[in-house]
């Protein structure tokens, strides 16, 4: 019986040729519904061959849902977010979005650049909020490409003109998400302009490892953060200027430790003035360098989420001003501490202090914000 007699090297090198095709992730593009005025709102989705997939959509180059699985291979979408575009505009919590074109707070919304001082719109309090008024959250993007193969990646691009926001300076500004084989989304923003402004662009998503419909919050994850000092605000969220080391504070993290087990402690002004942890961490190692910033677990669902970027700051925020008024994904009410949002980014103000990593883009450079958000199970 000749040719019949597969023997075990030639069966494995079959197998593996089963088990690695060609295409390990794809792409696929379909609509996400209108917005009031008719304008299509799109949505690309990746899937990889290994358990995870990621809906991302043109409405703020936003992450719509993220599904990885647990300890038992169940998948949940752990993003907080909304069924359709509409809920989105409306949305003062920036769900999944890119925020731009600068991430964070400035000071009254003022900054000098080369002599000149710029007024930007105000949105929050006093302060300037991620763009303003109408942020890189709020644009429609362009889908630039689509890609599937071994990494299947989208890549958004917006033009935001000068002036817009009171930002000088046409900026042209890119959002990717790539997905490979293994459990990670990549996201690289970048920037370029035509005349000197500042930049700094992170992503928004609310992440709950539990699952964003369960009936489980955040704040018994352990968190780490891969920090030894952080910046200490005002009353009003802008950094003093100080670096103030972690040690001794509710802000140490260095260690693997549960959320909730200082988020109410109301001795430290710090947790008063964000109402639970809405700070800049200053990560360890050097700042273009892609490093481990900080790592969550999930014990209920073992689900564990890292963060690595090269950026020199990390704004973790504890899902704090979600008070039970918003209705997400399924009608489902979020509530504070539902979900925890890491932003890899320049230092919150930066453009107010000179002490701080620049914020500043000239003509022919290329800004470049990358962060991989990895996910596992946890060992036990
Ligand atoms: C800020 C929070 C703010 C939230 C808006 C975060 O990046 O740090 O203070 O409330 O964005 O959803």
């Amino acid at each position: 019986m000749r040719g019949r007699n597969i023997g075990p090297a030639v069966l494995t090198a079959a197998l593996a040729t089963v088990a690695q095709p060609a295409v390990a992730a794809d792409a696929v593009r379909a609509p996400f519904g209108k917005l009031a005025d008719g304008t299509a709102i799109e949505k690309v989705t990746l899937t990889n061959d290994n358990g995870m997939s990621v809906t991302t959509m043109a409405l703020g180059a936003s992450v719509q849902s993220l599904s990885v699985p647990d300890r038992d291979g169940k998948r949940a979408d752990v993003v907080l977010g909304y069924d359709t575009p509409a809920e989105y505009l409306a949305d003062p919590q920036y769900f999944g979005a890119t925020v731009g074109r600068f991430a964070n707070r400035i000071d009254r919304g003022r900054f000098p650049l080369d002599g000149k001082q710029y007024q930007l719109e105000i949105n929050d309090g006093p302060n300037s909020l991620h763009g303003g008024k109408q942020g890189f959250d709020k644009r429609v993007w362009e889908v630039a490409s689509v890609e599937s193969g071994p990494t299947a990646s989208v890549t958004y691009r917006y033009v935001s003109a000068d002036g817009e926001g009171g930002y000088p300076g046409t900026v042209t500004a890119t959002a990717t998400y790539s997905l490979g084989r293994d459990n990670a989304l990549h996201v690289t923003y970048r920037a370029t302009t035509d005349a000197p402004t500042i930049v700094n662009m992170s992503n928004h998503s609310y992440w709950n490892l539990a699952g964003a419909t369960s009936d489980t919050g955040s704040m018994d994850d352990l968190l780490t953060i891969d920090a030894s000092a952080f910046t200490p605000v005002s009353g009003t969220l802008i950094p003093t200027g100080e670096i103030r080391p972690v040690a001794g504070t509710p802000f140490d993290f260095r260690k693997p430790t549960r959320i909730g087990a200082r988020v109410r402690d109301g001795s430290s002004e710090q947790l008063r003035y964000g109402h639970g942890y809405d700070h800049n961490f200053v990560i360890d190692g050097d700042a273009g360098t892609m490093r481990r910033m900080a790592r969550v677990e999930d014990s209920g669902s073992g689900r564990v989420m890292e963060v690595w970027s090269a950026a020199p700051g990390l704004q973790f925020y504890s899902g704090n001003f979600l008070d039970g008024t918003t209705l997400g994904k399924g009608q489902h009410i979020y509530r504070e501490g539902d979900a925890l949002v890491f932003e890899p980014q320049l230092f919150p103000d930066a453009p107010n202090h000179p002490d701080f990593p620049s914020a500043r883009l000239d003509p022919g450079e290329t800004y470049t914000n990358s962060m991989i958000f990895k996910f596992s199970v946890a060992d036990d």
